[in-house]
């Protein structure tokens, strides 16, 4: 699907409503005028009973206001909406949901969401039964039929004491969002409903000792960035989540946390019957210490009398067994490869004998010499599926992007298998 390039500089409308939450909206309008993007930020007025204007003039750099009636001759109700690239309106609290449901202009917020043409992404936040009631429940279904991303919320505390689904996810993974849906329009359209998707992420721990183990550069971004975008188009999604960066829960995934490759096997080898899509992010550690040991390992007292001399035993290999072990009418199952290219082969070469070796439906292959790809917000590489012939595989470029324009792609084509199975 053509987008936009993601290095595009976008005129963004950040609406915000009246919620508590509202505080979060300062957050997401300084990630996106830090990626160098113009913000302009249109609060309804009760969004202006908890935080001021002059805090979102600061922040933006342009001038706030919130009623229609505010500089007239400029028309700028009209004008705001036509001129942007991108609304996203966080928090969307229930009564804006009723408001845009019914098409009202009764503020300046309404009126842009009336005469924006650009992709248009809610995060609603509310509490957990108000999010629930048939009548947000129905305003929801009109303005998704119609084509606007309202996100899922997230899973948590609310104001007070309660928690539920209501809470308003964090304004990075809003961002994120809202900039996937600029640059790739129709990336969030709810296409995976009814769709099960289980997807592993991160590095394996392998224990050493109690206090030390075999690790791994892996962040998990690209693994939960696939859980994410899975879950806004609709899938009922399990993330299965080893060593990752601080990185918040996905809106509306189920988290299961592992430490070991064998914690992350056992996890992945018991749900994968039930999914359509499962996906192996996960950098898996190939070798594990033969032995654990249950006290700390000391160090001996001499120079050159400790143990230099590690042994080490093969972990299963996940991704070969899940294809190996799936029933005709298995799941579609992705891997990744992230390759460096040596003296024999190129990345790409190596990640076509992976491809046959592993027999998956597809692989992600990232180039990632020089340590590009862990930890940074942005990926590229190439998809590989297998086809006859001397090549072995049909080979698609990713073009750089996001890690959640990446998800994307690979959802798209994971999709596109499991609805040909
Ligand atoms: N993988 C797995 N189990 C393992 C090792 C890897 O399921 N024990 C999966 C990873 O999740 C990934 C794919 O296999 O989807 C490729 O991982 P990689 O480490 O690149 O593969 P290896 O087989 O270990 O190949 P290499 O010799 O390049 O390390």
């Amino acid at each position: 699907m053509p987008g936009r390039d993601p290095r595009a500089r976008l005129n963004i409308v950040v609406g915000v409503a009246g919620g508590i939450a509202a505080y979060k909206a300062c957050h997401l309008v300084r990630f996106l005028t830090e990626r160098g993007h113009r913000v302009r930020v249109a609060p309804t007025p009760a969004a202006l009973n908890f935080v001021g204007a002059a805090t979102f003039e600061a922040l933006s750099g342009n001038p706030v206001s919130s009623g229609v009636f505010e500089a007239v001759d400029e028309v700028r109700h009209v004008r705001i909406g036509q001129e942007a690239d991108l609304v996203v309106v966080a928090p969307a609290t229930a009564d804006l949901l009723a408001r845009a449901a019914a098409g009202r202009a009764d503020d300046l917020l309404t009126a842009t969401l009336l005469t924006a043409t650009c992709p248009v992404v809610l995060a609603p936040a509310m509490h957990a039964e108000m999010w629930a009631h048939p009548a947000t429940r129905d305003n929801v279904a009109t303005l998704r039929r119609r084509g606007t991303i309202v996100l899922e919320p997230a899973v948590g505390r609310l104001t007070g004491a309660d928690s539920g689904p209501g809470r308003l996810p964090e304004p990075a993974q809003i961002g994120a969002m809202a900039l996937l849906a600029a640059e790739r329009p129709g990336a969030l359209a709810r296409d995976l409903a009814g769709t099960r998707v289980l997807v592993s992420a991160g590095g394996t721990r392998e224990a050493l000792d109690p206090v030390r183990f075999l690790g791994n550069h892996s962040s998990g971004r690209q693994g939960f960035a696939i859980a994410e975008v899975a879950a806004h188009r609709g899938a009922e999604v399990t993330l299965v989540a080893g060593a990752v960066d601080a990185l918040p829960d996905p809106p509306g995934v189920r988290r299961v946390d592992v430490v070991s490759a064998a914690e992350l096997r056992a996890e992945m080898t018991s749900r994968a019957p039930a999914a359509d899509i499962v996906v192996m992010a996960a950098a898996v550690a190939d070798y594990r210490p033969a032995r654990a040991a249950e006290a700390k390992l000391k160090k001996a007292a001499g120079a050159g009398e400790g143990p230099t001399t590690l042994e080490l035993v093969e972990n299963p290999d996940i991704l070969a067994e899940l294809v190996r072990t799936r029933g005709a009418a298995g799941p579609v199952i992705v891997g990744f490869a992230a390759e460096t290219g040596d003296a024999e082969a190129g990345p790409l070469a190596h990640a076509r004998a992976k491809l046959a070796r592993k027999g998956c439906d597809l692989l992600m292959c990232n180039d990632v010499s020089g340590g590009a790809t862990f930890g940074a917000e942005d990926n590229a590489g190439w998809l590989l599926a297998p086809a006859a012939g001397e090549a072995g595989a049909e080979v698609t470029e990713v073009p750089r992007g996001s890690k959640h324009a990446v998800a994307a792609a690979i959802l798209d084509r994971a999709a596109a298998a499991a609805a040909a199975r």
